[in-house]
Order: C-alpha cells, then structure tokens, then sequence
C-alpha cells in the first residue's frame, strides 16, 4: 500500500472504523463514538455482543452508522463476514469494553462476530474498558490486560470517577471524544507503542493553560491559551502509566486525563506556588501553560470607573511576574528539585534562534517551540514545531493533533533522561 494510500499516513483519508460494543451500562456512550467517527467522515460498522443490545438496540446502532448490525457469526454467511469486516478495518474500537470482553480477546476466544473481527484483525484494536472497580483491580483482569498489551492490543486507562452505583473509582468509560482522540492517536502514530506503558510508576507535573491577573473584581489580563497541549500531554503520560497532575490556569473545557490530579489555578503567583509545592514529588516537570509574564501593579476591590480622576483605568501599571520555569531550575540548582524540566516556548518570528536563546537563559532541559505567528497553535486542535534539547539536538516535530505531537514530545522525554 503505498503512503497515500495508507489511511494511517494520510489524515484526510477516510478510515473504515469497527466500533465493538460489549455488554455494560456504558454501551450507551458507544452511540456518540458512532457520530464522532462518522462526523469526521469516516465508514463506521458497529459489532455490539448480544448483551450490549440489552442495553442499546440495534436499530440505533444501525441509524448512527448507516451499516448493519449483527452480533453473530452465522448471518451473512456468503460474505464470510466473520473474517472479512476485521480484514478490511483501518481501526477497531471497542467502547466499552468489559471484564469478560477483555478476557475472551485475552483466551485468543472467537465466539461471536465481535471476537472472531478482533482475532482476524491486523489493524490498531483500542479497548476502552468499563467496569466496576473491584472487576477492574481483579488480578484476572489486570493479568488479562497486561497479556493483552504485550500482544500490541491498546487496552486504554479507564476513566476514575462515579460508577453506575454509589460507588466511584477507576472503571468509568472515558468520554467518548476522548476515545475517538485517543484512538486515532494510536492509528497515527506508532500503534500500540504511543501507549506502552514507558512511564508507570514516574510522576508527572504538567502546567497548562493560561494565567490571569485581575485589574478589580470584573477585569482581568489574560492570554488565549486553551490549555489543549498541556492536557494532551497528561493524557498521553497517563495512558503510558504515569500518575500525572495538572495545574491549569484557565483553559477550555477539558477532560481531566485518566486518574489525574487537577489542581486549578488564576493567577501566575498562584500557579508558581502549585508547581514549587509538587515539583519535589515529581520526576518529569513540564512547564507548558502559557504565563501572563506582567500584572497589574495593584488589584483595585471594587470595580474601576471610566473617568476618574486617577485614570486608573486608561493607565494600568504593571509589575513583572515570577518566571516560574526559571524558579523551578533554580530549585534543582539549589539541590531541592531532582525533576526533568521541559519547557515551551512561543515565538513569532526568528524561531530557532529566539528558542534556542531561551533555552539556555531558562536552563530547562528541553523546550517545545512553537511558532505563533499569525495566531496559530493558541486555542487550535493541530500543533507543530521544534524540540530542543540543551546538549543542542534539535527535532522537528510535523504538523499533527496535540495529542500526535504529545506523543512526539515524551518520546524525546524518555530518550532524553528516563
Ligand atoms: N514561563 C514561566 N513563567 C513566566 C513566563 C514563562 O514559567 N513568567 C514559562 C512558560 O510556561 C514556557 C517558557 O517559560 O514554558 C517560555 O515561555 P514564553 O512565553 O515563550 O517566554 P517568556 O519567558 O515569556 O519570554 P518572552 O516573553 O521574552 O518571549
């Protein structure tokens, strides 16, 4: 197949997509991955198990798909289906995967149409798991799911959180959009291996988003940081199966990743005082949250009027903020931090040279550049740029989701120190 025609390569291509739906309460979710993929244009055949139609018809699965649903492997003999649909899937997801989903694929079972597609395929498979806590944490479970991403089988964290019951813990389905990022993360880039599990046991902490400096009670200065590229990297180190913590300043709405801890911030004085606290605990410290180097010299209480006779409003004093990135490596100095410290840096014009100046006066140990010129990156979906490093290596990093360069990104991480 050649690259252009490789769907995997070629991100305008549309994907012939299996969305396996087992039998669990969240198979309800699995109709918004339907749409998601089908949204972005891509061919969607769902395979639900019998049990997941007690949950979800398949006439609805039939509609968000516009393809035929069956659950076994004795209808459209003629097509030998059981074999066909897996041959010919770029991509299998299977949202949500339960214990006894996992540890059939696990037995090598081909029981129904579901199984027998998973056993054929020679696509990425991503298994979305969804159970209760105690099913999840059950050492069959866990010896089913480590046998089964040693075999190159993605099986995604769960989502930690309320559970059908009272109960809450690890064993939620992620949502939907973030099982469609995450599996098309795999798909583009190097399958099952964006995902191993590189980082368990490493603790991670992760800026993110934009500070804000209030002028009163109503205004403030800020930046238009949505926070994306952050998160992205959280998830990524979470699925590779680091504990991962978030200080995010103000950013879009986003899914917290798997397990994490989200530590939410206003202003830089407030974010600098989240990342010295942690940055003791942590092995890997990225600073990617886009700082207000400057805020007003004094917050007024209540709120500034027009045409006062301080003029408080047309001339706002500013005062310089910390540099947190630069307090974080000053405290390695000193001996108190024993973290990688990773940076970002945004530039518009003179990239390189401006980046590779601020990594030195930083003394991080490695910085993502970004070129913002003309507003990109800030708030996009895609992202790219360069990743220096301090023993002067230089990588570019191609266009890609935020996700795809975050990959990039703790690639070079781990090459670099872990
Ligand atoms: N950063 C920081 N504290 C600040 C400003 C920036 O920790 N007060 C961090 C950012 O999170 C980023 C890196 O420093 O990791 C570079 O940020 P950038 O905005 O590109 O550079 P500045 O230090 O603000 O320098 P300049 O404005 O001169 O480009």
């Amino acid at each position: 197949m050649s690259e252009a025609q490789n769907p995997a390569q070629n991100p305008t291509q549309p994907l012939r997509v299996v969305i396996g739906v087992s039998g669990g309460i969240a198979a309800y979710k699995a109709c918004h991955l339907v749409r998601n993929f089908k949204e972005a244009g891509d061919e969607v055949r769902v395979i639900p198990t019998t049990n997941a139609l007690n949950f979800v018809g398949a006439a609805t699965f039939e509609a968000l798909s516009g393809n035929p649903v069956d659950t076994g492997v004795f209808t459209r003999v003629d097509e030998v289906q059981h074999v066909r649909v897996g041959q010919e899937a770029d991509l299998i997801v299977v949202a949500p995967a339960t214990a006894d989903l996992i540890a059939r694929v696990a037995a090598g079972r081909a029981d129904d149409l579901l199984t027998s597609t998973i056993l054929v395929a020679t696509c990425p498979v991503v298994l979305a798991p969804a159970m209760h806590t105690e099913m999840w944490l059950n050492p069959a479970t866990q010896v089913n799911v480590a046998t089964l991403r040693e075999r190159g089988i993605t099986v995604l964290e769960p989502a930690h959180g309320r559970l059908t019951g009272r109960d809450t813990g690890p064993g939620r389905l992620p949502e939907p959009d973030v099982i469609a990022q995450l599996a098309r993360t795999v798909l583009r880039t190097n399958g099952a291996n964006a995902f191993a599990r590189t980082l368990a046991g490493k603790r991670v902490l992760i800026s993110a988003g934009g500070t804000q400096e209030n002028i009163d009670p109503v205004r403030y200065i800020g930046n238009r940081s949505s926070g994306k590229q952050g998160y992205a990297l959280g998830d990524i180190a979470a699925q590779r199966g680091a504990k991962v913590t978030i200080v995010a300043g103000a950013t879009d709405e986003l899914e917290p990743p798997s397990g994490a801890e989200v530590v939410k911030v206003g202003s830089t004085r407030e974010m600098r005082q989240a990342m010295v606290d942690r940055a003791p605990d942590a092995d890997v410290v990225i600073m990617a949250a886009a700082v207000a180097d400057f805020r007003p010299e004094a917050e007024a209480n209540t709120k500034l009027k027009k045409g006062q006779a301080d003029d408080a409003l047309s001339t706002i004093r500013l005062t310089e903020n910390p540099d947190i990135l630069k307090d974080l490596v000053d405290m390695r100095e000193a001996g108190q931090v024993a973290s990688t410290i990773i940076g970002f840096a945004a530039e518009t014009d003179n990239e390189l040279e401006n980046g590779r100046a601020k990594l030195k006066r930083k003394g991080a140990d490695m910085l993502m550049l970004n070129s913002v010129a003309g507003g990109g990156v800030f708030g996009q979906a895609r992202n790219r740029g360069w990743l220096l490093s301090a023993d002067g290596g230089e990588e570019e990093i191609p266009d890609g989701t935020k996700h795809e360069v975050a990959v990039h990104i703790w690639d070079a991480i781990e090459r670099l120190a872990l």
